[in-house]
């Protein structure tokens, strides 16, 4: 069985590669590498033994997607290619729409000329918006507030309706909540380029040193201790994921999933796990809310259960520990080869 990843050099997608090789399927790389390094691909290599084949190349660009999925017998694509800050979709939002929807679409046209039926895609619980109510259940209403999470849904709706169109395509949407930490083995993670926006790749950095103090965004949140509370997955499990959407993915037209623990976790809480793990004192400061957060989400992990047969495993201090793994076997990130 041979699977492409659009976007496989990437944190997620590299996971997903050592899942995959590992469960003795055949993996092709698609990336463009704007947000990755190719060492990456070595890495995947020093874990499984095998490095899988890579096409460098745009998911905007159809010839040249025809032309990788007419080079084997695929049978499936897990789509995990796009741009993902929420601060760079508002300052550059037609990239976005451009890379994550059209270059969705265009996916979606070249897996049909090419006969390719089966597609999995990265979308994220920011299309649920503010909950109403909690867990999040995949019928809850849709009202992503960002241009990053309009894109991810607008991918999620045009690839249910090519789906039902001809020739028709087998759709598994499976809807990220904050995936984090890494591999255990310390040679895949996490490598923000800039200053991380997200949480525990600060944390990480203010571990190691290079970054002086983290700033908690909010203390007067609804909440248990007053700081945002989320669902943390390790990208592991994450990836695990994957392998059950693929095994999954020919049974109906169009399944939407959340992956996530089910458990929700505060700002301080995973300091405190993080400086358990770590030994390293963590300085924090209170901040002003940053825009656009929301108090509290989690997700309900039933659909998972019931028709992937999949759960996460792995609980917030195996999370930290193996971010502080990487983080210190790499603290530059693959600059460190
Ligand atoms: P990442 O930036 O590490 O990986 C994305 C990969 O896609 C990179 O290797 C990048 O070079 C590649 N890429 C980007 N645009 C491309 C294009 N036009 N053509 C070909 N390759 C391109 O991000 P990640 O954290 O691994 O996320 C993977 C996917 O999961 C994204 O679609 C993201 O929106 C989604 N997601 C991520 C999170 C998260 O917290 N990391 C949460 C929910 C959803
Ligand atoms: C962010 C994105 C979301 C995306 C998700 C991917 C925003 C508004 N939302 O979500 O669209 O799908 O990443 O994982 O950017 N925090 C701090 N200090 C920091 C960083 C974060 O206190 O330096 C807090 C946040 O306020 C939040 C929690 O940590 O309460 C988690 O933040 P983050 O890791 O950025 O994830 P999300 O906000 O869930």
């Amino acid at each position: 069985m041979t699977v492409m990843i659009t976007g496989g050099a990437g944190f997620i997608g590299s996971h997903i590669c050592v899942e995959l090789i590992q469960a003795g399927r055949n993996v092709v790389v698609y990336d463009n590498f704007c947000n990755s390094h190719p060492e990456v691909i070595n890495r995947i290599r020093r874990i499984t033994g095998t490095a899988p084949e890579v096409v460098k190349g745009d998911v905007r660009d159809v010839e040249a997607l025809i032309s990788a999925l007419s080079a084997h017998r695929f049978s499936a694509v897990i789509h995990l290619a796009g741009l993902k800050s929420v601060a760079d979709s508002v300052t550059s939002s037609a990239e976005y729409y451009d890379c994550n929807v059209v270059g969705t679409l265009r996916l979606a046209q070249a897996m049909q000329q090419t006969g390719v039926r089966n597609i999995v895609f990265s979308s994220s619980a920011t299309v649920y918006g503010e909950p109403d109510v909690l867990p999040l259940r995949e019928d809850h209403k849709l009202a992503p507030f960002s241009p990053y999470g309009r894109t991810k849904l607008q991918a999620e709706e045009l690839l249910s309706d090519i789906a039902h169109s001809l020739p028709p395509l087998n759709v598994v949407i499976l809807r990220y909540f904050n995936p984090v930490g890494s591999h255990e083995s310390g040679l895949i993670g996490e490598d923000p380029n800039d200053v991380p926006n997200n949480l525990m790749p600060y944390i990480s950095r203010v571990a190691i040193g290079r970054l002086p103090v983290l700033n908690v965004f909010g203390n007067d949140y609804p909440t248990s201790d007053g700081t945002g509370i989320r669902d943390y997955v390790h990208v592991v499990d994450l990836a695990a994921g994957h392998v059950a959407a693929l095994d999954h993915v020919h049974k109906q037209k169009v399944l939407k999933v959340n992956l996530g623990t089910g458990r929700g976790t505060s700002v301080l809480e995973l300091v405190d796990a993080y400086t358990a793990v770590s030994g390293r004192t963590i300085p924090f400061a209170f901040a002003p809310r940053r825009a656009g957060d929301i108090a509290s989400y989690y997700a309900s992990g039933d659909v998972a259960e019931e028709t992937l047969g999949w759960r996460a495993r792995r609980d917030i201090s195996d999370m930290c520990r193996d971010a502080w793994n990487w983080q210190q076997k790499n603290p530059n990130g693959y600059l460190d080869q």
